[in-house]
């Protein structure tokens, strides 16, 4: 039977699956855990290790119709500069609540746009962050970049601030699909971006793009990934473009007919892996590539590639604190989320609390299976030897899974004594496999395409 008739009788083009940037999902997420929850867990982390901070800057002046982020559209800067008080004012209940010497490993800000901030308020938050929680030496900060939305002033201001690692939206460069997805962006714009992002110091670049979207073809997509080689990204994400119209609304804005259709997506994928891989790529977990010395696929070669909510990370802090917005922490006890919408984060914020609305307090079945759900995720590897270091006896407890992923994907994944193996033709699978060890089915949860 050929590959794609396989995959097609495994289900692979019907599943819709998490992309399980965490275990459990938000959808698993209840109320019951908040705000005391998050200033608890905050206030017993260990000063001595160091954390990862995410800020979300959720406003663009743009509207892109294929976006799923958690975003607002703004045409001043008003409600911008407002956000940015609501965030120092955060900050200020975050150093009443952190234990003293905290320090900041990594930071990100994403979005939305962060460039949206003009350079006076790119200063003002990067210094309100580092005076509650002040950076390591080896403090990586990224930022994510719209090149329609950025200048050599802005670049300057986040360079001067101490960004060293710039993620570039980029999509698709294709002007017929550019449009179908309200999203215009010459190429010589992105290539002045870039080029201002290296002449300000900034060698770290990754590009955004991603597939399945309307109109997209091999021709075209082929002219995408040359113009992407031509920029020379140290890392690549390559993603399936999630079409959540009862979800993200603006996406109804897409014409349907105009989307490819399952096959025809998961060979757009596998045309745009085989050329990051011929350019010298390695493949890093699902939709990830990057230069052989970059630090995601030393981390990736070593196995210390991790999977956050921003996807692929060599990122080593067990701790995320997310600000902002719709920001999920990562706590020793679990997850909480900030409150989703503006509004709602502004007033809790104001009335003087954390903005914890909701969250996921971690047993150690959940702890269990997000290990070995990210070790699929990220390895193609389940390990039970690994697991049993460090959960103990409890590990065997996934022999059931194990054996049920052999019934069902046959010899696309590999069952050894202690160990499951996703081999390379059993890779699209992945978020399938994953799935299986997913102790949870919430009610009324819905997701995108697996393919
Ligand atoms: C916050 S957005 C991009 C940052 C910046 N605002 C820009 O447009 O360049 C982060 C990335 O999420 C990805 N993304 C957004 N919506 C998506 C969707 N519906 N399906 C797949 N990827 C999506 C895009 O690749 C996008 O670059
Ligand atoms: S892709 Fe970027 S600019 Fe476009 S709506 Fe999403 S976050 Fe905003």
């Amino acid at each position: 039977m050929k590959q794609i008739d396989r995959l097609r009788s495994l289900g692979l083009f019907d599943a819709r699956v998490p992309r399980y940037t965490s275990y459990p999902t938000a959808p698993v997420f209840t109320p019951q855990v908040g705000a005391t929850d998050q200033a608890q867990a905050l206030a017993a982390l260990d000063p001595d290790v160091p954390v990862s901070v995410y800020i979300h800057i959720p406003f663009c002046e743009r509207l892109c119709w294929f976006c799923a982020c958690r975003t607002q559209g703004t045409q001043t800067l008003a409600p911008v500069e407002s956000y940015i008080g609501t965030l120092e004012q955060e900050l200020a209940l975050l150093k009443d609540t952190l234990p003293p010497g905290l320090r900041m490993g990594r930071m990100h800000w994403g979005g939305g746009t962060p460039t949206i901030l003009p350079p006076a308020l790119i200063h003002r938050l990067a210094q309100a962050v580092k005076a509650v929680i002040p950076p390591t030496e080896d403090c990586e900060f990224s930022v994510e970049i719209d090149p329609t939305m950025v200048d050599r002033a802005k670049i300057a201001a986040l360079a001067a601030e101490g960004m060293n690692r710039a993620s570039i939206g980029i999509q698709d460069f294709d002007p017929v699909v550019q449009e179908a997805i309200g999203r215009l962006q010459p190429f010589d714009v992105t290539r002045a971006c870039v080029e201002d992002l290296r002449a300000a110091g900034i060698h770290s670049l990754n590009a955004d793009l991603v597939y399945g979207l309307p109109h997209q073809d091999a021709a075209r997509l082929n002219d995408t990934v040359a113009k992407v080689l031509e920029l020379a990204p140290d890392r690549i994400a390559l993603f399936g473009y999630a079409h959540v119209p009862w979800m993200s609304k603006r996406q109804k804005l897409i014409d349907e007919a105009t989307l490819p259709h399952e096959v025809e997506r998961y060979q757009l994928a596998e045309l745009a892996a085989r050329r990051f891989a011929e350019a010298g790529f390695d493949s890093i977990g699902i939709d990830h590539f990057a230069r052989p010395d970059d630090g995601l696929a030393l981390a990736a070669r070593t196995g210390h590639l991790r999977r956050n909510f921003q996807g692929y990370v060599d990122d080593r802090c067990a701790t995320l604190i997310g600000l902002g917005a719709s920001s999920i922490s990562r706590l020793p006890t679990g997850f909480v989320q900030n409150a989703p919408a503006t509004p709602a984060y502004v007033q809790r914020i104001e009335a003087g609390d954390l903005a914890g609305a909701r969250g996921h307090v971690m047993t150690g079945d959940d702890l269990l299976r997000a290990r070995a759900i990210e070790m699929i995720m990220c390895d193609f590897r389940l390990d039970l030897d690994a697991l049993r270091e460090e959960f103990g006896p409890e590990a065997d407890g996934l022999r059931g899974e194990m054996t049920r992923a052999a019934e069902r994907f046959g010899d696309l994944v590999t069952l050894g004594d202690d160990t499951l193996a996703i081999p390379p033709e059993g890779r699209a699978l992945t978020r399938m496999v994953a799935r299986l060890f997913d102790g949870y089915t919430p009610d009324g949860a819905r997701y995108s395409q697996a393919s």
